[in-house]
């Protein structure tokens, strides 16, 4: 099968017998060759890039400089999977014409499509951004992005008010053109209540399992990241550990001398070794550590 267009996305709906969409997270090449070898529809170049990779506390420190630099990494893997850039906080925020720039920048960098945060009032530069062919994916509900606007990163429309506003924000992302809505930390029942509502795939995280697709945290999901695990996270396996593990049996190799040996060294001939009066010199594991 091949990789899916924006289009193809915006019509799987799982009410119609599609199946979940799987999105993942990636920011390099290597990410981008795993998610794409484990058959995932979509690779989310997340600005959790940020938290997650350079170490930050949120997601508001990257930019579009950043955003591209891994976008590109991700885009030459030329992995099977549709490639969505998040547009980073203040790159769509100011005028619509540098909003278009700012997406046509993740463009050229190798997405396929853009993801930006936030309701009915980015709905001119969605606009803007859709008039120059750009695909847009939404995401509501908790919005990393507005962090200090609410006060921490807290589950959404949990009082029934609060999940009218983000029923009327998904409908009005949908008839702005998106092509699917992320749906972040909000009560199962809201995020199936949007799902029913809308003609558009939801793609959740943190919102049961009512949506039309799933997306997880890269390093989350296989336990690279384990200072924080939010309750939605499910992890498949932990790196972390296993790569502890390794880097310390490497460091005891290194300290005892069993790393390297001959097999993993390089030799030169006796007749060459001859003209540097080294044939008699025997090189051991232990002698190479000068
Ligand atoms: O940046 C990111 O990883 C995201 C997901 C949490 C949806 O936006």
């Amino acid at each position: 099968m091949g990789r899916l267009t924006a289009p193809a996305i915006a019509s799987k709906k799982v009410r119609a017998g599609d199946d979940p969409l799987v999105m993942v997270t990636a920011y390099d090449a290597p990410g981008a060759r795993i998610a794409s070898e484990a058959g995932a529809d979509v690779i989310l170049v997340g600005d959790s890039v940020a938290m997650v990779v350079l170490g930050y506390d949120d997601t508001l420190q990257v930019t579009v400089d950043d955003m591209c630099h891994h976008t590109a990494a991700v885009a030459r893997a030329e992995p099977g999977c549709h490639i969505v850039a998040d547009m980073p906080w203040m790159s769509y925020h100011v005028s619509p014409e540098e909003t278009v720039q700012n997406a046509a920048r993740l463009i050229r960098a190798g997405a396929h499509s853009i993801k930006l945060e936030g309701g009915r009032k980015r709905l001119p530069m969605i606009d803007r951004i859709i008039s120059a062919e750009i695909p847009v994916m939404g995401h509501i509900g908790l919005t990393p992005q507005s962090v200090h606007a609410m006060g921490g990163f807290k589950v959404q429309a949990k009082h029934a008010e609060h999940a009218r506003k983000l029923l009327a924000a998904a409908k009005s992302l949908a008839s702005a053109g998106c092509f699917a809505l992320v749906l972040e930390c909000v009560p199962d029942r809201v995020a199936a209540m949007v799902t029913d509502e809308v003609d558009i795939p939801t793609i959740g995280i943190g919102a049961g399992s009512r949506c039309d697709g799933q997306v997880l945290v890269y390093h989350d999901l296989l336990g690279i990241e384990d200072r924080l695990v939010p309750r939605f996270v499910r992890r498949y396996a932990d790196l972390r550990a296993v790569s502890v593990s390794a880097v310390s049996a490497y460091a005891a190799d290194v300290r005892s001398g069993a790393f390297p040996s001959a097999a993993e060294s390089y030799r030169m001939t006796d007749a060459e070794a001859g003209e540097l009066d080294l044939c008699d010199r025997q090189v051991s594991s232990r002698e190479m550590r000068w």
